[in-house]
């Protein structure tokens, strides 16, 4: 979900609009504002997508300059208009957004209704409007607001950000966090708040993260910041260092098609941050060629590493753990965060956690983080807790909660689908493995200078896939307008690849995909074949390169139609595949961020052929900040 709030001398509606299309990646199954208006809450909400909520404010007029917006992804109660936000009290003075989850919600629920306040939705958040109103007295005073706000944060469990205007309050906003993110923003008179600095980009530069467990006032005067005890802080906003290109679709069809192609870019970027420029084996052996301003406390006398995360960056971690074992010689494992929670691996000495996640706001990671963070609390060497966040959100709670992190460089990504921020993980853990070995001797020095050669031509080469291949790919897509499932095969470096390709396919597409190790095919999913079911199979030049073809000749003998991912100059590989999907020639090693390319092309076109909201999936948000 997304919230946005807006205090100043603009008309809120407008700017709560623009808010919630900036955050509508967050959630789209309805959405919803409120502002205050001749002392009065006007309320308007839609079921669906942010426009049919437009439509019916243009209906409106409505000159005030206070309110407070949401888009939702559904957690309790489906996506009717009478579970979308804002929700109020039942004297409709009170109007709250809130994103997160509200663990304690039905036993004060029972309690408020056993007080006689009546509930009209099956959502969490409806219990804090009513709280809030159960706790400000009759004949409301300057600060009682506030005051209430914070007794009402004090009875909620669970983690949440919330935003609530009051009707006898036509000039505040009242905020508060407690592990769900929110941002402030400082204008000229006017402040915003909002789930993602995306939202504010466009009015300002000047923000301020809330940590856990603060609070804040918003008026056209300026900003208060309290802890839960309303202890007044002392906090002064940062400058961000962002332009609005990266929140506009310049002229790319959609967000996740630029995206593709800002790949190069990011790619580049990577390497300007982290290689130094002109080290050499001979000359520079004193010095790592990598400088991601680890600690030594952090990184060296690492025996064991543990990676968590989710959806598409548990992939990249897979080709992480390949990374980090076959060129740093270290024993990596990787779990989903959401397993991890329940079942954390044996606590070892000597260990690395890494948490990688693109908006750094995941749920599910930050809780993994922090249970690893609590259980080795107080612990000394070698059993201390050492964190590394992957991310391209630098400003993100990740950020916050961990030792260091790998800036990515990817910056902001809109598509739901994640592309170019899976590639620049991926050249995070090259870094991390590159530096690990270097540190450790683990692999000789001109060994590590081919390898960092070869990152360097990686931009060239996605320019020339995107260059050679778009169109033809785009024309390939036609011919899965009717299919209904796609298996990808891939081996060794490249089987995470095989899972990133299918689940972006599933993700946009809403084709039933599976990603397998190739050689596990003909252990179960080979029963699925049949010349309805294309088999994309990725065969690299390297150890595997000959195997994987004789996996997808297994495929061929049971008419499936096979498409491969491969060399321009692999001859044996064109004699096999049905389809191909060219790229340039790279080591194994490098070739995961090379193959992921054309998976990514193939399965947005297939959903843009078939007239799908690539951008916005269904079902779907770009940032899970729930459990
Ligand atoms: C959501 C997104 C996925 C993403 C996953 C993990 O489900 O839709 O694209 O891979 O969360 O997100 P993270 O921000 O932790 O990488």
């Amino acid at each position: 979900c997304g919230i946005v709030g807006y205090i100043g001398t603009q008309t809120a509606t407008d700017i709560l609009i623009g808010g919630l299309e900036r955050l509508e990646y967050r959630g789209y199954d309805s959405a919803g504002i409120a502002t205050v208006l001749e002392g009065k809450i006007e309320c308007t909400r839609a079921k669906g997508k942010l426009h049919n909520l437009r439509e019916k404010l243009e209906r409106e007029v409505n000159p005030s300059q206070i309110g407070i917006g949401h888009t939702r992804w559904a957690t309790h109660g489906k996506p009717e208009e009478h579970n979308a936000h804002p929700h109020m009290d039942a004297g409709g003075r009170i109007a709250v957004v809130q994103n997160g989850i509200i663990e304690n919600y039905q036993e004060l629920r029972e309690e408020l209704s056993d007080k006689g306040y009546q509930f009209v939705s099956e959502t969490d958040t409806e219990v804090i409007p009513h709280l809030i109103a159960h706790l400000l007295p009759q004949n409301p005073q300057y600060d009682d607001f506030l005051q209430a706000m914070q007794k009402a944060i004090h009875r909620l469990n669970g983690a949440f950000a919330i935003a609530v205007i009051c009707a006898d309050y036509p000039d505040e906003i009242i905020v508060a966090r407690n592990q769900a993110p929110l941002i402030i923003g400082f204008g000229q008179g006017e402040f915003f708040c909002a789930s993602d600095v995306t939202a504010v980009v466009s009015h300002t530069h000047a923000v301020l993260s809330l940590e856990n467990g603060e609070i804040a006032r918003l008026t056209p005067l300026g900003v208060e910041v309290y802890d839960f005890d309303l202890k007044r802080l002392r906090k002064l906003p940062r400058t961000l260092d962002w332009n609005l290109t990266t929140v506009e679709k310049q002229g790319f069809r959609h967000f996740m098609l630029k995206e593709i192609y800002e790949q190069p870019s990011v790619v580049r970027s990577c390497l300007e941050t982290y290689v130094q420029a002109n080290w050499h084996p001979q000359t520079n052996s004193d010095s790592s060629p990598i400088d991601l301003g680890l600690a030594s406390e952090l990184c060296d006398n690492v025996d064991y590493i543990q990676i968590v995360a989710c959806g598409t960056s548990w992939n990249a971690s897979m080709v992480g753990k390949y990374l980090l074992e076959q060129v740093a010689g270290i024993p990596t494992m990787v779990q989903y965060a959401s397993e991890f929670r329940y079942s954390p691996s044996p606590m070892l000495a000597n260990t690395l956690t890494i948490g990688v996640t693109q908006s750094g706001e995941t749920a599910d990671t930050l809780a993994a983080l922090e249970m690893e963070k609590q259980r080795r609390m107080g612990l000394e060497f070698p059993y201390d807790a050492r964190i590394l966040g992957i991310t391209n959100r630098p400003e993100s709670t990740l950020a916050h909660m961990v030792d260091r992190i790998i800036n990515t460089q990817a910056g902001i990504e809109i598509g739901v689908a994640a592309t170019k921020s899976f590639t620049a993980q991926l050249m995070g853990f090259y870094f991390l493995a590159l530096e690990l070995a270097y540190r450790r001797r683990h692999l000789s020095l001109d060994k590590i200078e081919g390898l960092i050669k070869g990152l360097g031509q990686l931009p060239g080469q996605i320019e020339l896939i995107l260059e050679k291949q778009g169109t033809q790919i785009e024309e390939l897509a036609h011919d899965f307008m009717e299919t209904q499932d796609f298996i990808f095969l891939g081996r060794g470096i490249n089987f995470p690849i095989a899972l990133e390709g299918a689940l972006k396919l599933k993700e946009i597409s809403y084709i039933h995909a599976e990603g397998y190790p190739a050689g596990e095919m003909k252990h179960g999913p080979i029963a699925l074949l049949d010349a309805k079911v294309p088999v994309v199979a990725i065969a690299m030049p390297g150890v595997v390169h000959d195997k994987v073809l004789s996996n997808a000749q297994e495929a061929k003998a049971r008419d499936a139609r096979l498409i491969g991912v491969t060399p321009i100059d692999d001859t044996e590989a064109r004699s096999t595949f049905d389809d191909l999907l060219f790229v340039p020639h790279v080591e194994e090693l490098l070739s995961p961020i090379i193959a992921v390319i054309p998976l990514q092309l193939l399965a947005y076109h297939i959903a843009a052929r078939r007239g799908l909201d690539v951008d916005q999936p269904r079902n779907l948000a770009k940032s899970v900040t729930v459990e």
